[in-house]
């Protein structure tokens, strides 16, 4: 049984949390990455085998959008700045991802699983050619659009 959350660090020593999904099923598992209450990235995966865990999707957002976390802020906001565009916020870059798959592979040492796996997808590769060494550099093995890490 998971705790109901953990807590990450990007590179400026910022605190996230991870909070696994309350929709997890024995197939498909998800670890939404929240700043306050708002999510700002997931990881979701499922089990291969009890030693291979599979990363189905990645995503850390760069485009957030911060509400103002109490009511009272929002109501001021609202009366004394109605043209008030909310702001969006890039948190790829920060160390959130990287920390996330520390996050996951420690968890995954921690249940006797023995690799990560998963895939690049055309689309997240167009987006960003230099993804396989983003893998690379972090201890993944990339074979085409297979990537691997032995723990
Ligand atoms: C790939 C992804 C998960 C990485 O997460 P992240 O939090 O951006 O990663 P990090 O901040 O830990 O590392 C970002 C890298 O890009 C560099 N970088 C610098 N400025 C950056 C910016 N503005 N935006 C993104 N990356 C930047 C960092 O220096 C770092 O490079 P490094 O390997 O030399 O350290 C995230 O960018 C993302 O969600 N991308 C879109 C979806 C995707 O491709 N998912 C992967 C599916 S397999």
């Amino acid at each position: 049984m998971l705790p109901l959350s953990f807590v990450i660090l990007d590179k400026f020593k910022k605190q996230y949390r991870v909070v696994p999904s309350h929709d997890n099923s024995d197939n498909l598992k998800r670890f939404n990455v929240l700043l306050g209450h708002v999510p700002i990235g997931y990881l979701s995966y499922h089990f291969e085998s009890s030693q291979v865990l599979y990363i189905d999707d990645f995503h850390i957002r760069h485009d957030a959008i911060l509400f103002p976390s109490l009511w009272w802020d929002m109501i001021v906001v609202k009366i004394y700045l109605p043209s008030l565009k909310w702001q969006k916020h890039n948190f790829q870059g920060r160390g959130i991802g990287t920390a996330m798959l520390e996050f996951v592979a420690e968890h995954a040492r921690s249940i006797s699983v023995k690799r990560i796996e998963g895939q690049l997808k055309p689309h997240d590769l167009n987006a960003n050619p230099n993804l396989p060494d983003w893998y690379r550099r972090r201890g993944f093995t990339v074979e085409g659009n297979k990537i691997s890490l032995a723990l």
